[in-house]
């Protein structure tokens, strides 16, 4: 099971864990690294580039294999540092960056100066061949089922993906909706280079997030999620409970960021995560929810992938042209 993406990034399985906000710890990324898989810290999880350094020192007393930081990039009217985490990241010898939620054009000479390389996560085929043109090493491309920032185009993955394979020629990722060894083949079959999973990986032993959130995953459906801030052209995927469905309702009868503001905070988010109470605030899942059936540890997971895909492969699908 090795593709033109794990040449490229130096890992064994072409399975990527994508940067989650407050879930995307050493932890975590430490047992995708030692499971074969690429890993990424989430930069904006720590509260300063500090911070970030001492977390990926961390994670490398975890695992001696290669993983990644992940620098999102959102509008705000406070923005967080982002050149002081860049430079956190180039400094820390870290051999890989996911960006993704803007165009990462300022940071590449950065990256590429400090040797790291660059996958860019974006959520259209214009995206993902603007940043081909600008020199990323890979793309991960994010269709609509995805936990978090789908875009506004509303394309699945399985015509993003395709549609984005005949325009891109460097190593390409395919995200959102991915969970087990079916999504895995599907990818390779659509034409990508692996898969990037946000979702799945958080109903998982090493997730740092409380219990009751990763039982919840298991026990959701595949209709269970909510698109919030669609009027505000800022479309999130998040878990459906009463504070998203909240928020949906204030923003379609006409309410303005303002009126949703006290919902949505971040701190609210963070908590669910923390403390398990699942109504506190707006927290990330996807719509793989619905074929997320177990709680593994991320090894079992990532075994599980790479094993099912090779049966599916030489199996049912090589029955099929006997
Ligand atoms: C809890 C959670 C938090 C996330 N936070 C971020 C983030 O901070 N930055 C980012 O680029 N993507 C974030 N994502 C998106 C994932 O990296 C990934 O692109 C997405 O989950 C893929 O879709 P899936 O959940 O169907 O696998 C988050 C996803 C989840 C589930």
């Amino acid at each position: 099971m090795r593709t033109r993406f794990c040449d490229v990034f130096g890992v064994d399985y072409p399975i990527v864990q994508g940067g989650m906000q407050w879930v995307g710890r050493a932890e975590l990324v430490a047992a995708v690294a030692n499971a074969g898989g690429l890993g990424f810290i989430t930069a904006l999880t720590q509260p300063s580039p500090e911070d970030l350094v001492a977390e990926i020192s961390r994670c490398r007393d975890m695992t001696d294999k290669p993983f990644g930081v992940n620098l999102t990039i959102l509008p705000s009217i406070n923005p967080p540092p982002y050149a002081e985490y860049r430079d956190a990241i180039i400094e820390s010898g870290v051999p890989v960056v996911e960006t993704a939620g803007f165009n990462p054009a300022e940071h590449l000479p950065a990256f590429a100066e400090g040797g790291v390389k660059v996958l860019h996560k974006c959520t259209s085929v214009r995206h993902a061949v603007k940043a081909q043109e600008l020199g990323v090493d890979g793309v991960s491309v994010d269709g609509f089922e995805c936990a978090g920032h789908p875009g506004e185009d509303d394309v699945p993955g399985l015509v993003l993906v395709p549609a984005a394979a005949e325009r891109i020629d460097i190593p390409m990722i395919a995200s959102g909706g991915f969970g087990d060894a079916r999504g895995l083949v599907a990818a390779l079959a659509l034409g990508a280079d692996g898969i990037n999973m946000g979702t799945r990986f958080v109903a998982t032993v090493e997730a740092p997030v409380h219990d009751n959130v990763k039982r919840r995953l298991v026990e959701a459906t595949e209709r269970d999620t909510e698109l919030i801030f669609r009027q505000l052209r800022n479309t999130a995927r998040v878990a459906r409970n009463s504070v998203s469905t909240e928020v949906v309702s204030r923003l379609a009868a006409g309410g303005a960021f303002e009126d949703v503001r006290d919902l949505v905070a971040g701190t609210r988010g963070r908590k669910v995560l923390e403390v398990g109470d699942l109504e506190l605030g707006i927290w990330t899942a996807g719509q793989v929810q619905g074929i997320i059936h177990d709680i593994p540890t991320v090894a079992e997971l990532i075994d599980r992938i790479v094993t099912g895909a090779r049966e599916l492969i030489n199996d049912r699908l090589a029955a099929v042209v006997r």
